[in-house]
């Protein structure tokens, strides 16, 4: 037997059991007559005794041994003398009278420790070395928590998890497909799923009823602390339910992992409009864990000279409570940001409601005070308030001033992590306008549902646009965890849908014939979701990134740094798939 017990267990109620542990070697102390090892494992780290008087052969053996060396220890549990209450097992340490070396360890390039001393890239490449680190280790326990409470909570609920196949037909979906070779279909390829979007169609299509499945999902897009090219869904369908059924499935499922996993408990989430969220946050995923909504001010601020505001399609700010007695230089650095490319604005107004009821603005020009107070009133400030206010075209703007209010969320310090603010951003339009390619495209899939009512809207190009779709977002604290949307399940509807997305029949049959056809024997009524679980892992983390909640992530260039992939193939691999590339120097 390798051991008795693990390095996370013990306590003083095993004081004088002969015990044998196996790890490793985290640090060493040498203290001329004792020498203590910290012997560390998955479940904590238990201190080894070495006495030179009393077995100094054993003693010396010790002291020899380097950090990360695999050994077996034998021996004694004792009450320590100076105990160390911060860990489970600081008020022990084994007097060893047996020491085996299981394996020998070359020094670790950076230390095994809670704070280490190796940089990103470094742990990186060495990912199984980090991932002894408790910190990152706990990071996974949490995600196997999380599997585990929503595939038993799924499973009580009736839905069966069911697997879907990795090589499929290329259907796009939004991102790029990462594509595979066929070797024996030469010339011909699958795609990796984006999602089993259409297969988990395909399972309400033959009566599964509830389905589901934390399942891998590939996207070739531009990666992001929350985004990697290979992610984990929990991808839900269910067959004869309108949304309100889906939402309350799905509310109740998220409300069941905060109890369990963060012991927090919520009222019914709020609900929000696609469009007010954009009219109030400028952003499909509001953080409402702050306030801080946009005030429209066209109406008070046009006709007084200002051209930039005249000329405007929005004049809208914010008011940061108690910033009037920002600096210059801090409304430097504000304008600063909102310049940048990745925001965008021209430029910054902002009005200082000082706390002695004066204003100070940057259009003092343009607004007498009286006017600035009308302004201030819009706003709903007090004295001791900063508005600040950009202005543009309508969408550009409130994505511009959604950046500026996340900004000073954090600069106030009300984007807390322990704080949790779910809601359902509903109502979304079904069809976006692409600029570039002069096109309409599905805001969500080919396959999400139009409102009913706003169904006749599809037979008037003009009114596209307008189409609001039935589907719906889940967000938490700024981030989009999940979303899916009420299905078209009639053929006629999804012809339809297709052609005010430009496929022709042939197009819509090559690409989503399968489905198509599925859909004449019987399509029930359905609808679904899918959460992104390596998101759902890092808020309840903590964590801005869903990297430190995957074994062995990506970097933000899409390589694997440890493996060494992507990576050149062999010719003759290629020779055998049938593919001619120009090698890129
Ligand atoms: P959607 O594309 O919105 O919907 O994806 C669902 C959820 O998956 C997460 N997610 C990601 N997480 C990490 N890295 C990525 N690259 C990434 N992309 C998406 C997000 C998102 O909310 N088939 C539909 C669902 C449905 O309609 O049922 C779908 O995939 O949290």
């Amino acid at each position: 037997m390798y051991r008795t017990n693990t390095c996370g267990e013990l306590n003083i109620n095993h004081v004088g059991q002969e015990v044998t542990l196996c790890g490793w070697l985290q640090r060493s102390r040498d203290l001329g007559g004792m020498t203590f090892i910290d012997l560390r494992d998955r479940y904590g780290i238990t201190q080894l005794a070495f006495n030179m008087e009393t077995n100094t052969d054993l003693c010396n053996q010790a002291r020899k041994l380097g950090r990360e060396y695999v050994l077996q220890a034998k021996g004694i549990v004792a009450e320590r003398s100076s105990k160390n209450n911060k860990i489970p097992t600081g008020d022990i340490e084994i007097i060893v009278n047996e020491l085996n070396i299981l394996n020998v360890s070359k020094t670790p390039p950076f230390t095994i420790e809670d704070v280490s001393d190796g940089g990103d890239d470094l742990r990186m490449k060495y990912r199984y070395l980090d991932l002894r680190r408790t910190p990152v280790r706990k990071n996974l326990e949490l995600r196997h928590k999380v599997a585990m409470l929503t595939r038993n909570f799924l499973s009580s609920q009736n839905f069966l998890e069911i697997e879907t196949p990795f090589l499929i037909k290329s259907t796009p979906e939004g991102a790029r497909d990462f594509v595979v070779p066929s070797r024996m279909n030469p010339g011909e390829f699958y795609a990796l799923p984006q999602s089993p979007q259409q297969y988990k169609q395909l399972l309400m299509v033959s009566g599964f009823d509830r389905y589901f499945q934390i399942v891998r999902c590939f996207r070739d897009e531009d990666l992001r602390a929350d985004r990697q090219p290979e992610f984990t869904q929990i991808d839900c369908e269910m067959s004869f339910v309108e949304q309100e059924d889906v939402l309350n499935t799905f509310e109740a499922m998220i409300k069941h992992l905060f109890a369990e996993v963060k012991g927090l408990h919520f009222d019914t989430f709020p609900r929000m409009t696609w469009h007010n969220a954009m009219k109030y946050y400028g952003s499909d995923k509001p953080d409402i864990r702050f306030g801080m909504k946009f005030v429209e001010i066209n109406d008070v601020v046009k006709g007084k000279g200002f051209g930039l505001f005249d000329n405007a399609d929005l004049v809208v700010g914010i008011c940061a409570n108690g910033c009037a007695e920002y600096s210059r230089k801090q409304l430097d650095a504000l304008t600063d940001f909102v310049k940048r490319p990745q925001v965008g604005a021209g430029g910054l107004v902002y009005i200082k409601y000082n706390a002695d009821g004066s204003f100070k603005s940057s259009v003092d020009k343009f607004y007498t005070p009286e006017d600035l107070k009308t302004i201030a009133e819009k706003f709903a400030a007090k004295p001791g308030d900063l508005m600040l206010v950009l202005c543009g075209e309508t969408m550009k703007t409130r994505k511009q001033l959604n950046e500026l209010r996340l900004e000073m969320g954090n600069q106030l310090g009300l984007r807390n992590p322990d704080q949790f603010a779910p809601l359902w951003v509903i109502d979304f339009p079904l069809l976006e306008w692409d600029e570039e390619t002069q096109r309409f495209y599905a805001m969500h899939h080919p396959f999400t549902a139009p409102k009913p009512e706003d169904e006749p809207l599809l037979d008037d190009s003009q009114q596209w646009g307008r189409i609001r779709a039935n589907a719906y977002d889940m967000v938490i604290n700024g981030v989009e965890v999940g979303g899916g949307s009420i299905r078209i399940h009639d053929r006629t509807l999804q012809n339809k849908m297709f052609h005010t997305l430009g496929f022709t029949d042939e197009q819509a049959l090559s690409q989503f014939g399968f489905l198509m056809n599925a859909f004449e024997y019987g399509a029930p009524p359905h609808a679904g979701l899918a959460f992104g679980f390596d998101r759902l892992c890092a808020l309840f983390g903590g964590a801005d990134s869903i990297r430190d909640f995957i074994a062995f992530p990506k970097n933000n260039a899409g390589r694997d740094v440890m493996s060494g992939s992507p990576s050149a193939i062999s010719d003759e691999q290629l020779n055998e798939l049938c593919i001619d590339i120009k090698k890129v120097e």
